[in-house]
């Protein structure tokens, strides 16, 4: 039922999709039913340019037919991907498939940036899962110690015998806040301070629109698509 709703909430965000446009292609599973919504209308004539936020992206759109722009000169109009958690103030947690930098580099680039989910990424407090953390593979360790010195637990994923590696050859820090994050903001900040981080998977005031999908079929929370 869950990928149904992925499907659904992604479908839905192809109605903002218009000629022209040049679109942010988010990375995970619902971002993918978006791309390859958007390859059907590319294939039935529609002009459009896609920005692909993980290689595993940029081979499905190129599968599909859809132009790629890898180096940007001004705006993207329009960004879709999914997301872990998304809080009642629209504050995310992204980073499980571990693409968040380059999805924050493309959400933040984007006039309008379009979160798709089923209904079980709504929580109250962000932190009910992991926070992924890419860091910079040389010194790790260190990283990881002046992270845990905020008071914060974590773990390399993949485990140091196979880390999991990013598309920009980095690691996996997934920290775990114990009782939630209380103030995204202020993580977020003190994140960005240590050295060896590269980014963190809290994106705070960045989202538009989330179109949620569960029984009730689709539903748009903040600015109304359109
Ligand atoms: C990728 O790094 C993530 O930010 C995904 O966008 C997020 O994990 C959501 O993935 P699903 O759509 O597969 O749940």
């Amino acid at each position: 039922m869950t990928d149904e709703y992925k499907q659904v909430a992604a479908h839905k965000a192809l109605e903002l999709v218009q000629e022209g446009m040049l679109i942010g292609l988010g990375s995970g599973s619902t971002a993918r039913h978006f791309t390859e919504g958007l390859g059907r209308l590319v294939a039935e004539g529609l002009k459009v340019r896609g920005v692909p936020t993980s290689r595993a992206t940029a081979e499905l759109a190129a599968e599909r037919g859809i132009p790629i722009v890898t180096e940007l000169v001004g705006q993207i109009d329009l960004t879709v991907d999914g997301a872990d958690e998304v809080d009642p103030s629209l504050n995310l947690i992204k980073g499980r498939g571990g693409a968040l930098s380059r999805e924050k580099l493309v959400a933040a680039a984007s006039k309008r940036f379009v979160i798709v989910v089923d209904e079980s990424k709504l929580v109250k407090q962000l932190g009910n899962g992991v926070l992924p953390v890419e860091v910079l593979p040389f010194l790790w360790r260190s990283t990881a110690e002046r992270l845990t010195a905020l008071g914060v637990s974590l773990v390399l994923r993949g485990g140091e015998e196979v880390p999991f590696v990013t598309d920009n050859g980095n690691l996996i820090l997934d920290v775990s806040v114990e009782g939630g994050i209380k103030n995204p903001t202020d993580l977020g900040v003190e994140l960005k301070k240590v050295t060896g981080v590269v980014e963190h998977g809290l994106f705070v005031g960045m989202t538009d629109t989330v179109i949620v999908a569960g029984p009730d079929g689709p539903k748009a929370i903040g600015r109304p698509p359109g």
